[in-house]
């Protein structure tokens, strides 16, 4: 035994006591013969529940209480059609995870005591390590802040607004928690919003502070003053250092402007002692607005607290967090998925390291982070894909590549993962490492993911990796991936705090006794409505609570949910066929040469159209293949390429099932990816479709006008 390899529960063995050394060593012993046994046989994952029946619908119980009915609990009765999580109480829906963290302010207190004032927040210079904040530093931060506020005539109160214009960064958190800790309300800003959405959610919100990190964000909000625009903006608040100039250009507008510095240390000469703790649950934390479209969803205490409740509970069999766990935030701050993750962390004791703010950094970032948990979006895997394929640049090696991914993958779709077999020796703890080595759990969400670029990642990086759905209105998630279910296509079931049923959309032939509709959702973490907007608000929510996404899904037979379109975008063919663009567009997403794709059409014409990006690290190799050759540019505007990816997509389509007037007849290629940057994508990564068709209005045109039908 004493030559065996060693193993980590010996410790734990030897421990045990005086007297127990004989009996210490036999465990010892069995103790390393299982080790060895599992370097040959290594474990699959047992799922929390039957993977064939991952929701169940409720049953239907007439005469349920009246409370129920209205909303003001959560049991199940007499919700007929919806559907449930089969993880967790089968009566009524979860709230909360720990009864004594049922706030975000208590979250935080949670971890600051079980980290035992661990390390909280990280930040770093270029090519410097990290340095931390502890859990105490930043909670006595943030009660010198709050202070500060309260001190300069903001009221502890769910009715003050203070806005945050600011790159994530440990003053952000400060911030937030400042808020927290006096019951105030955080209202992200952020850049691309657009001045109008500034103007109109400063006004709405009756923002009066707002802290900024750079002093250009503070300049963007003092032209708005200047303009007279926002009367009531009174206060603004840097994090970083800034000229005199400014406090100059502050002072003839009536804005007093101060450093946060200042600000902590006006509150630590007058801290107030009793503390406005947010109590209740139903308090208002946060307010989210959208760009675009500038309306402010309220959301809760008790809103984030179910929300990650219900990941933690869908989770738990697999995972535990811990104060050992680091997240590497970058995500933008200002959406909910960024700060639901980070919740979760905080409530562990765990902590988060923030990125340097350059996103091409990142991965160096990472590497002197060493993170446990990448939330992600598709968009950074679909690049993640792109880039370890494009290193295997000869045959051989995506040979070898793609079949050592066969090999993974077979075990991982029998729900083992792991990162010690010999492919990853051979080629992925090279991929692994370039996230830090230590990525225990991948989240991504706010957009569809490839089925290809997820598979694939599931077997490269070794780690679970889930898919949730949701949106804002119901904080951040609705369903979420069941562990051991790593097959993609669909997102996951509903998570333990929500119910989901679909609602039939009869134009478009969706019916829920089919199993397809409208997705709704009600459950405590769906949110309170859109702040002084009626009319929105119960455009979004109806008179029973359930909030319509807009989204249309369909239950597949295993109780998981797939989106298959979304409602708003669907529009008419000139001949009265209805069309749903992004079902079409997910489809010939898949097409190997495909990156990003634009499918166009509307009640005037009587077919489709595409705009198409190719990708440009797999369209070259493709249209080689097939006997093109030339740069990507070149490629791009080679005619007979066009047409060879148009059928490509064309067999794709017919493949899926796409009616003839579903499947484009033209298509343009482009060359520019769309990005956030060129406003042809959300900060989420989704298609802004208004942008896109007015962006290509000369093409389109051209399109149609070159093919008569
Ligand atoms: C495998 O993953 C674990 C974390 O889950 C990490 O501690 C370990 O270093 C990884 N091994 C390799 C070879 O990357
Ligand atoms: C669930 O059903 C879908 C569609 O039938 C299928 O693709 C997926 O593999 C199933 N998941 C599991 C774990 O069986």
């Amino acid at each position: 035994a004493e030559s065996g390899p060693p193993c980590a529960p010996r410790k734990a063995v030897l421990v045990g006591g005086k007297g127990m050394s004989w009996r210490g060593q036999s465990v010892t012993i069995l103790c390393h013969k299982t080790c060895l046994l599992h370097a040959h046989r290594p474990r699959a994952v047992k799922p929390p529940c039957d993977l064939r029946m991952q929701s169940e619908e409720v049953e239907v119980r007439p005469g349920a209480p009246r409370r129920e009915r209205l909303g003001l609990t959560w049991g199940l009765h007499g919700l007929a059609g919806a559907r449930r999580s089969v993880i967790g109480d089968s009566q009524q829906l979860l709230t909360h995870y720990y009864d004594d963290a049922r706030t975000m302010y208590e979250v935080f207190r949670r971890g600051f005591s079980i980290s035992e004032n661990g390390p909280c927040l990280g930040f770093r210079k270029p090519k410097q390590p990290y340095q931390w904040l502890s859990y105490k530093e930043v909670a006595e931060r943030a009660e010198a802040l709050g202070s500060g506020l309260l001190q300069q005539g903001c009221k502890p109160s769910t009715k003050q607004f203070i806005g945050v214009f600011a790159q994530n960064r440990p003053e952000w958190i400060i911030s937030e928690l400042a808020c927290y800790t006096y019951s105030m309300v955080v209202v992200p800003l952020y850049d691309t919003l657009g001045p109008g959405a500034i103007r109109y959610i400063v006004n709405t919100a009756d923002i009066s502070t707002v802290i900024c990190d750079k002093p250009e964000k503070a300049r963007i909000l003092l032209d708005h003053v200047e303009r007279k625009e926002t009367p009531g903006l009174s206060s603004i608040i840097l994090m970083d250092p800034f000229e005199k100039e400014l406090t100059e250009r502050g002072r003839h507008c009536g804005v007093r402007i101060q450093t946060m510095q200042e600000v902590e240390d006006c509150g630590r000469e007058s801290r107030h002692v009793f503390w406005v703790l947010p109590t209740g649950s139903s308090f208002k934390i946060t307010l989210c607005f959208f760009s675009g479209n500038p309306k402010g969803a309220m959301l809760t205490h008790g809103n984030v607290v179910a929300d990650f409740s219900g990941f933690l509970k869908v989770t738990e069999s697999q995972w535990s967090p811990t104060c050992e766990d680091v997240h590497i935030s970058y995500l933008p701050l200002a959406h909910m998925f960024e700060r639901m993750v980070q919740s979760v962390v905080y409530c562990h004791g765990g902590r988060i390291g923030f990125f340097q703010g350059d996103i091409r950094l990142l991965s160096d970032d990472m590497k002197a982070l060493r993170p446990t948990i990448f939330p992600v979006v598709p968009r950074l895997l679909n690049r993640m894909y792109d880039k370890i394929f494009s290193q295997a640049d000869t045959s051989l090696k995506r040979w070898i590549l793609e079949f050592a991914a066969r090999r993974k993958k077979a075990e991982v779709r029998n729900g083992i993962i792991r990162n010690d077999s010999l492919w990853d020796k051979l080629f992925f703890n090279k991929i692994q490492a370039s996230l830090g080595g230590c990525v225990r759990m991948i989240v991504t969400g706010a957009a569809p993911a490839s089925p290809t670029v997820l598979g694939f990642l599931r077997a490269a990086l070794g780690c679970q990796v889930y898919e949730g759905y949701g949106q804002t209105e119901c904080t951040a998630g609705c369903t979420f991936t069941t562990p051991g279910d790593w097959t993609s296509g669909h997102v996951g079931a509903p998570l333990p705090c929500n119910l989901i049923r679909l609602k039939d959309v009869e134009e478009l032939n969706y019916f829920a006794s089919k199993g397809e509709g409208e997705i709704c959702v009600k459950g405590p973490n769906v949110f309170k409505g859109y702040l002084k907007d009626e009319e929105k608000t119960t455009e979004a929510l109806d008179q029973e609570g359930w909030l319509h996404t807009g989204d249309i899904g369909k239950w597949l037979p295993n109780g998981t949910l797939k989106i298959i379109d979304r409602k708003k975008h669907i529009f008419k063919l000139a001949q009265g066929e209805y069309i749903a663009p992004e079902k079409i567009e997910n489809i010939y997403i898949r097409s190997d040469p495909v990156a990003q794709i634009y499918v166009h059409g509307d009640s005037l014409q009587a077919f489709l159209v595409g705009i198409v990006v190719p990708d440009s690290e797999v369209m070259p190799g493709w249209a080689k293949k097939r006997g093109f050759d030339g740069t990507y540019a070149e490629l791009c505007k080679n005619k007979e390429l066009q047409q060879a990816i148009m059928e490509d997509m064309v067999r794709l389509g017919k493949e899926s099932g796409l009616h003839s007037f579903e499947q484009v007849k033209a298509i343009y290629i482009h060359s520019d990816m769309f990005s956030v940057q060129n406003g042809l994508l959300t900060p989420t990564l989704k298609a802004k479709r208004p942008e896109l068709r007015d962006y290509f209005k000369k093409q389109i045109e051209e399109l149609y006008s070159s093919i008569s039908i």
